[in-house]
Formats: C-alpha cells, structure tokens, sequence
C-alpha cells in the first residue's frame, strides 16, 4: 500500500496522518486514497493498452460518490448492478454511454431507469428478463442494447460465495440457451443484441480459471458472429485478486491481460472489464479505536469500536484483512482476536492473529477495506455506519458523514393504532 505509508511512527494516507482524521472525525471512519484509486484504474488502462476496451468500475464494490466522482473523471465507466446504483453512477457523472447493467433481478422499474438513461447495455442473465426487456422497451418507445450474460461453467477455487461462473450458478445462461436468446432477439423489435457478457467470480487469485472461461466465452462471440449478429463488446467480468496478506503475490493486471491478449484480439470486440476490487480494495482502509483489552483464559482480547457492521468481510468469509497501529509501532499479541462490540461471536475483524499491542484509545487501521468495506456495512444493533473520508495530496474531506441516532429511525412509523 504505497499510498498509505509511515513517516517516522506514524502512518499517513498520502500527505496526510490517519491520526489527524481519527482524532478530527472520530472512529470507526473509512479513509480512501484518490491516488490509490487512480493508480489501480491506471494499472488496467495500461494493461488493456493495444486494445479497443473500457474499464468499467463495478460500483457495489465502493459507491461513495466521491469515490465514483473521482473514477468517472479518470475516464472509467461504471458496472451496476441496481437502480440504486444507477442512481448514484449518474449522480456522479458516469457518462451513461459508459454504464452496463447486470444482475438476475433486474425489476421493472429499474429496467425503465436504465432505458430512460440510455445505459450502454443490459447484461441479460435470463428469457425472461430478455421478453421483459422487450416488452418494456416498447412501451416506452425504446431501443434496448444488450449482452448475453454466458455461464462459461468453470470452477475458480475461491471462496464459494463469490464464485459466480459454476455450472449451476444462478447467474447467466448456458452457451446453448445463450444462441438460442440469440435467435430470440432476431424476432423482437426493441432489442438489439451488441454484446456477450461472463464474470465467473471475485478475488480470483489464479490466472488458468480467467484464461479458460475468456476462451469459452470468445468462442460463443465467434459462433454469435459467424450466424450474423453485430456482437460490438465483449465483457469479461471482473474478478482480479488482490493480496491481502503481505506475502501473497497474485497476477497483475498486465499478466491478466497478457494470458488472454490473443483470444481478446481474435474476436474483433471492444472489451469491457469490470472491475471492482482491483481498483478500490487497497485505496481504502477503515480505522477503529481500542476500547477494551481483555483476557478470557490464555485468550488475549483487542476490542475495538468498529464491528461485523462495519466490516462485513471477515466474518462472513473468514477473510483476512491486515490490523495496523496508526500511531507507532507497538510491539505485537500473539495469538489473539480483535473483535467488534456486536453481540455475535461472530463477530470479529482478525481472528487468532498476532495483532499490534495497542492499549485503550489507540486507533487501528484495518488495511485492504476500500472494496465491499462500508458498501456491505449495516445498521445491526442500531449501531450508525461509518464516516468516509477521501483524502487528495494533503487535502482531506468527509465523503460521507457518520450516520446519527436519528438516521436510525428514518422512515419508521409508529401508527396510531398502537
Ligand atoms: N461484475 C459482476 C457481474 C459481478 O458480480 C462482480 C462482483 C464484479 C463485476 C466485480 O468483481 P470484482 O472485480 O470486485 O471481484 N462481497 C464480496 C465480493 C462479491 C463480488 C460480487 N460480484 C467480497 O467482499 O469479497
């Protein structure tokens, strides 16, 4: 994480020192790096170099509007998934030219945001959502660009939550149905078939999976092509890794591209990726403050005021996230747990981990956080989600204020019968 780095004892996130954000907004806070952000788009840009292609950033990952503001600037599209996303890619200036729609639920109401917008292309996942489509395009008078969404039917060996491109996966379609939407959409008149679309899963850590469905999928391009359809993009998913851990090395964006450069070339296609958490993962992390330390038996406890709400990730994947001292260097506790003050044993940031020896009051920061961080946070236990800060340089602001008490409620009624 070159964009978060130490000068002297203290960690900074660019110019800036993590202790002066903590101290200023209070804790639990998301920090994101706007440097960061633009290296890792960079990073694609210059490894789809030669190529006809659009990196499109998959907003669930991070939707912050200053995150997403800071992207489409860069020149990035934008991977939605719903018409709350929708809402936010436009609100921050996504050129609608550059925004594709994917997802298995797509409802009506979000099918008619999109064609209002004139989005780029709906990924379709499904006959039905295609004869929806259709329909909805007519009534409102509109032509509709879609990609087929392949099921390329390959294993990815990573974690089976985030593996999306198996054969029984509830997401796209096989290659024969796939042809056989194809020939559908002949007979529709509000449809217009422009791309195919895969995405076999996240945190991919391995090249072969990639390689193996790309190839699968260009294959379905060339058979699309060769029966006469204008397939123009050719949407590779996202899912490149990112190392958690700091002896991990995963492929980088140029190997990526590299191991497929050929196969990519051959079909005549601009290429669309749609990554998430390559771009936003290390751009971003989330400090938390100790508020107890304890012991339970030979168990050494880090109690800190950031949770499973805050930070979904390691509790529902078991994933792993670095713990850091934002001040100083502390010395470490072996063997020991840094938990959240939600009432779920489950709820923990790092488990059985030499963490940093930080007393009560010491801010923490939980490294790798800037992708499906504060987007998978919770109100759970009515605890307030997260500040987000973006930081620029030597310049820092509130992307996103700490939730109130207040916010809590919203909306909720008490009616008159009760
Ligand atoms: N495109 C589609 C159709 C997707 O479903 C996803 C992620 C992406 C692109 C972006 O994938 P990425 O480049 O970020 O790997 N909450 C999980 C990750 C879920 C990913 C869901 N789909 C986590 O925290 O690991």
């Amino acid at each position: 994480m070159e964009d978060f780095h130490r000068e002297g004892e203290a960690l900074y996130c660019e110019g800036v020192p993590l202790g002066e954000i903590a101290a200023a907004v209070g804790t639990p806070t998301y920090v994101y790096s706007h440097a960061a952000l633009e290296r890792a788009y960079m990073d694609l840009v210059d490894a789809f170099a030669g190529l006809d292609f659009m990196v499109c950033f998959a907003v669930k990952a991070n939707s912050n509007l200053a995150v997403l503001r800071s992207l489409a600037a860069m020149g990035a599209g934008a991977d939605i998934v719903s018409g709350g996303e929708l809402y936010r890619a436009v609100r921050a200036g996504f050129d609608p030219k550059k925004i594709v729609f994917a997802g298995v639920g797509k409802t009506e109401s979000e099918i008619v945001a999109g064609l209002g917008e004139r989005i780029l292309l709906f990924n379709v996942e499904s006959a039905s959502e295609l004869e929806c489509i259709e329909r909805l395009a007519s009534i409102h008078g509109k032509k509709a660009r879609v990609a087929l969404r392949v099921n390329p039917g390959v294993e990815t060996g990573t974690h089976e939550h985030i593996s999306t491109g198996h054969e029984n996966s509830k997401f796209g379609v096989p290659v024969e149905e796939a042809l056989q939407l194809a020939e559908r959409i002949e007979s529709y008149r509000c449809v217009e078939l422009i791309g195919v679309h895969q995405h076999i899963g996240s945190q991919i850590s391995k090249l072969a999976p990639h390689v193996e469905a790309i190839e699968k999928s260009a294959e379905l391009v060339k058979e699309l092509k060769g029966r006469g359809h204008d397939i123009r993009y050719f949407n590779i998913g996202g899912g490149l890794g990112v190392p958690y851990r700091g002896d991990e090395t995963l492929p980088s964006p140029l190997e990526f591209v590299d191991a497929i450069r050929p196969t990519l070339k051959e079909t005549q296609a601009k290429i669309i990726c749609e990554m998430g958490r390559y771009i936003a993962a290390r751009a971003g992390v989330l400090l938390t403050k100790v508020v107890y330390r304890k012991r339970t038996g030979e168990k050494s406890y880090v109690v800190s005021d950031a949770g499973m709400n805050d930070l979904l990730r390691p509790s529902l994947y078991g994933a792993y996230h670095e713990v850091v001292p934002v001040n100083g260097s502390t010395g470490s506790v072996a063997g020991a747990d840094l938990v959240g003050p939600v009432c779920e044993s489950g709820d923990f940031l790092a488990r059985e981990r030499d963490l940093p020896d930080a007393g009560e009051g010491e801010v923490l920061a939980v490294l790798d956080s800037g992708a499906y961080g504060f987007t998978m946070a919770s109100n759970y236990n009515s605890r307030p989600r997260p500040a987000e800060v973006m930081v620029r340089g030597g310049r820092w602001a509130v992307v996103r204020e700490r939730e109130h008490y207040a916010d809590l409620v919203k909306g909720e009624i008490v009616p008159a019968f009760l």
